[in-house]
């Protein structure tokens, strides 16, 4: 495949895209969701039981994202979108690698680990010191939670109609770092597929969508990337 300078070409990531950073994903072995159960730290009903211990979980992984820093395939992506205008990165991913990368055409499917969100009125905040809120309740007096989807969250339909317009008009979808698990995420790479856009895995592991894919790369994300912009010509 040749790629020209008005592709619309849709990189879809997932947490393994972090991983090289030290970011962990959630499944598998290291994975979040093997330490921490998803119920007792993100789902409504845990912040309403527990609205600090919810915070405390959310701020030791900010603070542990900060740690962290985007790798070279954060960087070779952002390459991709100075060269071909036409690029998006719809992201299942919270802790805003790929913005620290530079990249600014960035859809967050699961909203960011950076913004809160008030509880009652809907106001976002982002006066944030070293991964801390100096206060974790909004001016009204209620809790602020962080502004991300949690398990049994809606996804907002403004950002979801966005990325199947975006996905449907792609000629290039090139997944990454994704187990694809978790809906509606997981149904983009068939809709990419369905609708004529050249799909591409890079994940070292096989994923329940592979056979969907008309190549898959099984390497790290970052040597990954490297292979497959040979494969397209960019
Ligand atoms: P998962 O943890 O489910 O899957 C990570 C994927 O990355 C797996 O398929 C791994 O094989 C792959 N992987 C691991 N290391 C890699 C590397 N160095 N390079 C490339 N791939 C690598 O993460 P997600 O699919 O992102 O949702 O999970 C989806 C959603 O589930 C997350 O957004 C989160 C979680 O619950 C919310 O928080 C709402």
């Amino acid at each position: 495949m040749k790629l020209n300078r008005n592709d619309n070409i849709v990189f879809f990531t997932g947490a393994g895209m972090s991983a090289e950073s030290g970011v962990p994903t959630y499944r598998g072995s290291g994975g979040i969701w093997n330490e921490y159960q998803w119920e007792e730290y993100a789902c409504e009903r845990a912040f309403r039981n527990n609205p600090n211990n919810v915070l405390d979980f959310h701020e030791l992984r900010r603070i542990e994202a900060l740690k962290c820093k985007p790798h070279a395939g954060h960087f070779r992506m952002k390459g991709i979108e100075d060269k071909y205008p036409n690029t998006t990165i719809i992201t299942q991913n919270i802790d805003g690698m790929h913005q620290r990368s530079g990249s600014k055409n960035v859809i967050e499917l699961h909203g960011s680990l950076w913004r809160m969100r008030c509880e009652s009125e809907g106001t976002i905040h982002e006066d944030l010191e070293n991964g801390k809120y100096s206060n974790r309740y909004c001016e009204c007096g209620n809790f602020q939670r962080p502004d991300i989807i949690w398990f049994q969250d809606m996804l907002d339909e403004k950002i979801i109609n966005n990325t199947i317009f975006t996905i449907t008009a792609c000629s290039l979808f090139i997944s990454i770092g994704t187990s694809a698990s978790v809906w509606p995420a997981a149904g983009f790479p068939k809709l990419a597929k369905q609708s004529g856009a050249y799909c591409i895995e890079i994940n070292p592991e096989e994923t329940e969508l592979s056979s969907i894919y008309d190549e898959v790369i099984r390497e790290k994300a970052g040597r990954g990337l490297e292979l497959c912009l040979e494969k397209v010509q960019y």
